[in-house]
């Protein structure tokens, strides 16, 4: 979604602010801008439409001085794309605001604003926190106390920064449901909505909690809680790597992330299982005793993540004989669900600030789950701090909008949370060997998957003209279907539909004829002569095919079908395998096709509204 930074400094930080706004980028991108203030009270706001390069562009020496800024990096929500919807939004000459999230009684605050006479110029809901900050100003005898009166008249949520235009020393800022870290320097300090921003400058976070307003200085900070009470946040000495923004050479995130999944799984595997079987204590400290407890598994997640859920109701099921539920978080924060006696909650995330799934966290705090357990990618995100258990995927930053890495490693977390839960539940040996061997070998599997590439880049040529496709799978590989139709259709705008392919003749098969390849996902396993029927059912429509399968598949190309051999892997570690080849087909046809590749249009990183 958007991006904030903020900086209170004895330097000029216009640089600061554009850097990091570039290094927020990936998360929302369809307008920026900055507003700087000078020791000696001189204001400037710069605004642009599109990428933060515009917005770097259109610096100058003029209007790029400042020791105290805000800057932002725009998703719309309210209000279409222009620059007079872009933030920093100001009030009368005097206050500038910036904001994540969504003020969602903003059509009432504007009556009462009107009533009071201020003019309303945008169409965002942001300007209403200019204007109500302004008006509160009078009451106050400080930017502070107007704040905090302020945000007590906010329904929705917010992460913002506020600057005064007659007081150049400080910034105030305010969280709630949209996170905020405190970047500390010496003699200087920021704010941003991602410590990806602030790393240039610093590797010590405070990350706000919910309902904190804090006042930052150059040499302070106070954090007040969500009663106004001075608290004193932990300090974090940030371990993300400095260089998680470059691209390492390779032309996108994207690709580089597809690159580093070898990497990133042997590093999440690292530590926490070898072939003896999982270690101990890897879930925490009492985390074990608890899991021997659990008979059931309910899982949240939206996107990508959802799709990792899905896959890992089938191994909960057929390894660990845990029953599981799986449910898109914002269908399930919003109906009456059923608990099941010993319960696990299981959310899962890359960002760990996803607003459904966060939202679905809390209300089921309140619903009696025995414990829940976020699998996350990024430390000290909100679902790791508000969950009772936090197992980290470890794939590094992920910076194309497209999930990859975080993807498999949520799936390799999936498996050991399989043996935690599986060995409590009469998991059979067979099936427990299949699984440690099977994570053993992952890290040299997926390296050999990567040498398909230039394969995949050949066929990639076949899909660029056409406008629908169609995903099939079964069982585990359902799933995986779905996650490789939703990389094609957010990177490559082709619209694609993964089936069930038990589904096809149900209604599916009346779509099928030469301008609508069909995309099979066929390891070898049990399942295996259901899906040949499949394929002939398509085969005989005059479909045309593109099928991922093991060589012992036995499928051979043919002028309807082109067969792409993916090497031969243990079944359980399969949909982990068989992702990367579906990954690159979307990446390479995005290619072809010149679509923004970690920037797809009208999405964004990190879905921290509604
Ligand atoms: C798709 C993608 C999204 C996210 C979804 C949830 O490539 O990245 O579908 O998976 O927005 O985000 P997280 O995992 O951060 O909760």
């Amino acid at each position: 979604m958007c991006g904030i930074v903020g900086a209170v400094a004895e330097r000029n930080v216009v640089e600061i602010l554009i850097e990091g706004l570039k290094r927020l980028e990936y998360r929302g991108y369809d307008s920026a801008g900055v507003a700087l203030l000078t020791d000696q009270g001189e204001f400037s706001r710069v605004r642009r439409i599109g990428k933060v390069q515009a917005l770097a562009d259109a610096i100058t020496d003029d209007n790029g001085k400042g020791t105290t800024g805000i800057a932002h990096t725009r998703w719309a929500t309210h209000g279409g794309v222009t620059e007079n919807n872009a933030h920093p939004h100001a009030s009368s000459d005097r206050i500038a605001v910036v904001h994540n999230g969504i003020i969602e009684n903003f059509a009432d605050l504007r009556m009462r604003l009107r009533d009071k006479g201020y003019t309303i110029s945008t169409d965002t809901d942001t300007e209403t926190i200019a204007h109500t900050v302004h008006s509160l100003l009078e009451a106050h005898d400080s930017l502070l106390g107007a704040v905090q009166e302020a945000v007590s008249q906010f329904h929705g949520a917010y992460g913002t920064v506020i600057m005064d235009r007659e007081d150049p020393s400080r910034v105030i800022v305010a969280r709630s449901g949209s996170p905020l870290v405190i970047g500390l320097g010496v003699g200087e300090n920021f704010i941003a909505s991602d410590q990806m921003a602030l790393l240039p400058v610093t590797r010590r976070f405070i990350f706000l909690e919910e309902g904190d307003v804090a006042e930052i200085t150059r040499r302070e900070v106070n954090i007040f809680d969500v009663d106004g009470h001075p608290v004193v946040r932990e300090i974090v000495e940030s371990t993300v790597e400095h260089d998680a923004g470059d691209k390492a050479g390779y032309r996108h995130y994207m690709l580089k992330e597809i690159y580093e999944q070898p990497t990133v799984v042997r590093n999440a595997l690292a530590g926490r299982v070898s072939l003896d079987g999982l270690v101990p204590g890897i879930f925490g400290d009492n985390a074990d005793a608890l899991l021997s407890q659990i008979k059931h598994v309910q899982i949240i997640a939206c996107g990508t993540s959802y799709h990792a859920g899905m896959t890992a109701r089938y191994w909960l099921e057929q390894y660990a004989n845990v029953s599981c539920n799986v449910e898109i978080a914002s269908e399930f924060r919003y109906r009456k669900s059923v608990v099941h006696p010993n319960s696990l909650l299981v959310t899962i995330s890359q960002s760990g600030e996803t607003a459904d799934t966060l939202a679905a966290l809390r209300l089921a705090k309140e619903l009696g789950y025995t414990s829940s357990l976020t699998i996350c990618n990024v430390a000290g995100s909100s679902l790791v701090r508000e969950s009772d258990m936090a197992f980290m995927t470890k794939a590094g930053a992920e910076i194309g909008v497209a999930s990859t890495k975080a993807f498999t490693t949520q799936l390799g977390a999936f498996l050991m949370l399989t043996l935690a839960l599986g060995q409590h539940n009469g998991m059979s040996d067979v099936d427990r060997t299949d699984i440690l061997t099977g994570l053993q070998s992952l890290p040299a599997k997926l390296e050999e998957t990567l040498e398909l590439a230039q394969e995949i880049e050949d066929l990639a040529e076949e899909f660029a003209d056409k406008h629908h496709s169609l995903f099939l799978g079964r069982g585990e590989q359902y799933p995986i279907a779905m996650e490789g139709a939703l990389k094609l259709k957010e990177i490559s705008y082709i619209h694609a539909e993964a089936y069930a392919s038990g589904e096809l003749k149900h209604g599916p098969l009346a779509l099928i004829d030469d301008e609508m390849p069909v995309i099979v996902v066929a390891p070898n396993n049990e399942l295996l002569e259901k899906l040949k029927s499949n394929v002939e059912e398509v085969r005989a429509r005059g479909g045309i095919m593109y099928v991922f399968a093991d060589k012992d598949a036995h499928f051979e190309s043919d002028e309807t079908m082109r067969v792409i051999n993916v090497p031969h892997c243990a079944a359980s570690v399969a949909p982990i395998v068989y992702t990367l080849p579906l990954q690159l087909l979307s990446y390479y046809v995005a290619l072809i096709k010149g679509t923004d590749v970690d920037q797809p249009r009208n999405l964004a990183k990190s879905v921290t509204v509604e």
